[in-house]
C-alpha cells in the first residue's frame, strides 16, 4: 500500500504514520525528517535547506523531489511506503505522477489552525533520534528524557509561535490547493484529527482497512 498523509504542520501527520507504519510493515519516508537528519550532518542539502527550515519556508522542489526519488528507489519501499510531508505543492505531486509512482489513498488529517499553535508550543522532540512528543498529549516516560533512546527532548526551532504562524501560512498557500488536485484523482479521505491521539489512528486505519 502506498500512502501519503497529508495535513497542516502539527496535524498529527507524524504520529499517525509512525503508528501505520509499525501496523502495517512498511516505511514511513518524512521529508522534514530527511531534510534535519542532513543538517544536523551538516552535508550540503542540509546548510542549503537551514535558512527555509529555520524560517517556516519551504525547501525548493528540486531538492526534496530529488531526495524523494533517492529514497523510493532503495528496496524497503518495494511492498509499499507511506510519505509523511511530501508532496507539500502542486509541482511535487506532479513529479511524483511523471515518476510513474502509484499512490493508493491521500490521508488528510484535518485539524483547526487554533488547535495547531497549542500541539505546536507543546511539542518536544529527541534530540539523538528525532522521536516526538507532547508535555500533555505523549508524555515521555521521564520528563525531558526520550523513552527510545534517552536522548534529551527539545524544542524544534520551528516550533516557535511566530514560526509555526509562517508554517500555517505557508500550508494554507501552496500545500492546501493539494487536496483539490488527490480529490480530483478520487484519492483523497479526510480524518478529522481528534483531542486523544487513539482516537485519531482507530479513524485512520478505517480509513485504510480496505486497502489491508
Ligand atoms: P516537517 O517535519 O514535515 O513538518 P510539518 O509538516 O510542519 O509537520 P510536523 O512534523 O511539524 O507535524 P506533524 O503533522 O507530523 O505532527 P506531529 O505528529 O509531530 O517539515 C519541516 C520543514 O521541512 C518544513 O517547514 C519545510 O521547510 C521542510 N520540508 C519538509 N518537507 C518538505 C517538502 N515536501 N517540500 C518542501 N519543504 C519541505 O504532531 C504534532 C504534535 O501534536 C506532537 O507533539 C504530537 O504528540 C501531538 N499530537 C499528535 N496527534 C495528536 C492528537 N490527536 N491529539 C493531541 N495531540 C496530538
Amino acid at each position: 500500500m502506498n500512502i501519503i498523509f497529508l495535513g497542516a504542520p502539527g496535524a498529527g501527520k507524524g504520529t499517525q504514520a509512525e503508528i501505520v507504519s509499525d501496523t502495517y510493515g512498511i516505511p514511513t519516508i518524512s521529508t522534514g525528517n530527511i531534510i534535519r537528519a542532513a543538517l544536523k550532518n551538516g552535508t550540503p542539502m542540509g546548510l542549503k535547506a537551514k535558512s527555509y527550515i529555520d524560517s517556516g519556508a519551504l525547501v525548493p522542489d528540486e531538492v526534496v523531489i530529488g531526495i524523494i526519488k533517492d529514497r523510493l528507489a532503495e528496496d524497503d519501499c518495494k511492498n509499499g511506503f507511506i510519505l509523511d510531508g511530501f508532496p507539500r505543492t502542486i509541482p511535487q505531486a506532479q513529479a511524483l505522477e511523471e515518476m510513474g509512482v502509484p499512490i493508493d489513498r491521500v490521508v488528510d488529517i484535518d485539524v483547526p489552525d487554533e488547535k495547531i499553535a497549542e500541539r505546536m508550543s507543546g511539542r518536544r522532540v529527541c534530540k539523538a533520534c528525532g522521536s516526538s512528543y507532547h508535555v500533555e498529549y505523549k508524555k515521555p516516560k521521564t520528563e525531558g528524557v526520550c523513552d527510545a533512546c534517552g536522548g534529551e527532548l527539545v524544542r524544534r526551532v520551528d516550533d516557535a509561535p511566530e514560526t509555526v504562524l509562517e508554517r500555517l501560512n505557508v500550508y494554507h498557500s501552496q500545500t492546501e490547493p493539494l487536496k483539490a488536485f488527490y480529490a480530483e484523482r478520487q484519492k483523497l479521505v479526510t480524518v478529522s484529527g481528534q483531542e486523544d491521539v487513539r482516537d485519531t489512528t482507530a479513524l485512520t486505519l478505517k480509513a485504510l482497512e480496505d486497502l489491508a
